[in-house]
């Protein structure tokens, strides 16, 4: 298995081949993406949501992004492996923002770290890729500014200059992707095109160098919401309920364990 480095991922857009990414928060998830020939496995503060059961991704940790993540780490031999930065770990200062992404790099075993933001946070990624680390850009729906947005709304629809102007900044600020979340296709289409590094989309349509989704989703395990962009691939949750349901039955009814199960 040769290991996916930032280096093929840049050159994936140039060659025109579509970029894969899932999330994933645990060790056995991990294994099943990389198995499966996912290109990036993001551990996404979106594990809030689908591994606290939180309202939404502000309460999450450093901490707890680390933990998930030395986790998801030992499950990948192939899939290259970016961590988001939670909200306030990189909005307090450079200096501050700069010791925390270097303290995910070095304990978690991450190869890169995501942070949301577009122009203003161009000088940070600027710093942090001259400090050595790989960054992967966040813009359009940010849901670590949900308060602020008021709700999670989709971007871009008055236009695409605000946001391939952002993209551009994040580009010249040394950020090796940038994810596309919540965009109106159209004004997506532009951004990518506005940029030579690669865009990641979620919710931005199909013109984007490659897509990302929240593992809960792909498989079908979370059903808080669903959004309209997130395609099912599986019915898990359905499988799982009906297994547990069985398993009830057996240990009810002295059906299991049976001899074979048995010392
Ligand atoms: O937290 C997350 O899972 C993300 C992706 C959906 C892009 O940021
Ligand atoms: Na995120």
């Amino acid at each position: 298995i040769k290991k996916i480095t930032v280096s093929n991922i840049r050159k994936m857009k140039s060659e025109n081949e579509k970029i894969s990414c899932i999330t994933a928060y645990d060790y056995t998830s991990a294994k099943i993406l990389d198995q499966a020939g996912i290109d990036i496995v993001l551990v996404g503060d979106s594990l809030g949501m689908v591994m606290n059961g939180y309202e939404n991704t502000i309460p999450v940790t450093l901490d707890e992004m680390i933990y998930h993540t030395k986790s998801v780490k030992r499950g990948l031999q192939r899939a290259f492996l970016v961590t988001d930065m939670p909200f306030g770990t990189y909005n307090v200062s450079h200096e501050k923002a700069i010791e925390n992404c270097v303290r995910v790099i070095k304990e978690s075993g991450a190869e890169a770290v995501k942070l949301e933001g577009g122009a203003e946070v161009a000088p940070l990624v600027e710093r942090l890729v001259k400090s050595g680390i790989n960054v992967m850009g966040h813009i359009g729906l940010m849901p670590q500014s949900v308060h602020v947005m008021g709700g999670y709304k989709i971007q871009g629809k008055d236009g695409s200059e605000k946001l391939a102007a952002d993209a551009m900044a994040l580009e010249k600020a040394g950020a090796f992707s940038i994810v596309v979340e919540g965009v109106v296709a159209d004004t997506a289409k532009k951004i990518t095109a506005a940029v030579s590094i690669p865009t990641i989309g979620i919710g931005a349509g199909v013109h984007c160098d490659g897509q990302v989704l929240v593992y809960h989703d792909v498989f079908g395990l979370f059903d808080d919401f669903t959004p309209k962009f997130v395609k099912r691939y599986a019915n898990l949750k359905e499988v799982a309920v009906k297994a547990a349901e069985n398993y009830v039955r057996e240990v009810k009814s002295g059906v299991f364990p049976d001899g074979g199960h048995s010392f």
